[in-house]
């Protein structure tokens, strides 16, 4: 990709496949801008690792980001976002220069709670890293103090849905399982949240299992939203992204895998080449 020192791709970065399903709502509604998308498919899952190791392989990733000319990088994972994101804005991004900036997805989230829930009651399913941060609570707090959150972690879908098993006997035994377990924290619970960017691909199958008159809600579109009303606020930023609405993707595991899986999750054809991140 031709480096421009003024302008640059926005980067997507996940441990995987999952900030597809962000990234596909981000090109839809923002489709002039050019995109660079890093999937650290050699290292994923992150929901399981340490809040140390989290931290280290999502500033890996920034670091490469930003040397590639981006400007803007958003952290198109929960686990990342709930782990690493503080740290990053607060004690290394100041490294990149003044111009640089990370978004996450918990924040443009958590924003509009209020909007997600009419009793006050939100589920949330998420990875046992996320879980055990307690972003969303602590966030949530801050928009929306009258949500109560009450929080899920669902360890076997990821790699139920990384390895296509989302139509197995299995992904039936542990959707029901996590729905029950969340079901039962509370009996008004009348919304939950994926908030895991690998779990839109499942939705089908958890909202076979949820109740119908439970809503079902993917962040993708609000974190596309987020965006959308971010570069309205800040024409500087704007003006460091460039728009011939090109997208790159990159993957540290196999680009041949990654072509044949990301088109699950992006709706749509990826040609990716192989990075190497230390
Ligand atoms: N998709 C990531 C998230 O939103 C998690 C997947 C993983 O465990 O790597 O949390």
């Amino acid at each position: 990709m031709e480096i421009d020192a003024t302008q640059g791709p926005i980067g997507v970065f996940d441990s995987g496949y999952g900030g597809l399903t962000v990234f596909r709502e981000i090109k839809d509604a923002l489709p002039e801008y050019d995109y660079l998308y890093l999937g650290d498919n050699a290292r994923t899952p992150y929901g399981t690792r340490s809040q140390e190791t989290v931290y280290d392989f999502t500033l890996q990733g920034v670091e490469y980001l930003f040397s590639k000319g981006c400007s803007l990088i958003i952290l198109a994972c929960n686990t990342a976002s709930a782990t690493a994101l503080r740290t990053i804005q607060q004690s290394d991004l100041h490294r990149w220069g003044e111009d640089k900036r990370v978004l996450g997805v918990i924040r443009p989230t958590t924003e509009r709670l209020s909007e997600l829930t009419r009793s006050g009651h939100l589920g949330l399913f998420a990875t046992e890293a996320t879980v055990q941060s307690r972003s969303y609570i602590i966030e949530g707090a801050n928009y929306a103090p009258e949500v109560t959150i009450h929080q899920q972690a669902c360890p076997m879908w990821v790699p139920i849905i990384e390895n296509d098993e989302q139509e197995s006997q299995a992904a039936d035994y542990f959707t029901a399982k996590y729905v029950n377990a969340l079901l039962k924290q509370h009996q008004d619970i009348d919304a939950v949240l994926l908030a895991c960017t690998h779990y839109p691909i499942l939705a089908e199958k958890i909202r076979s299992h949820l109740p119908k008159e439970i809503d079902l809600i993917s962040q993708g579109t609000l974190v596309a939203e987020s965006l959308v009303d971010y570069l309205s606020r800040h024409q500087w930023m704007q003006d460091r992204c460039s728009q011939e609405g090109r997208m790159t993707f990159l993957t540290t595991d196999s680009p041949t895998d990654f072509d044949t899986k990301a088109t699950k999750f992006f709706n749509g054809s990826v040609k990716s080449e192989h990075v190497t991140l230390l």
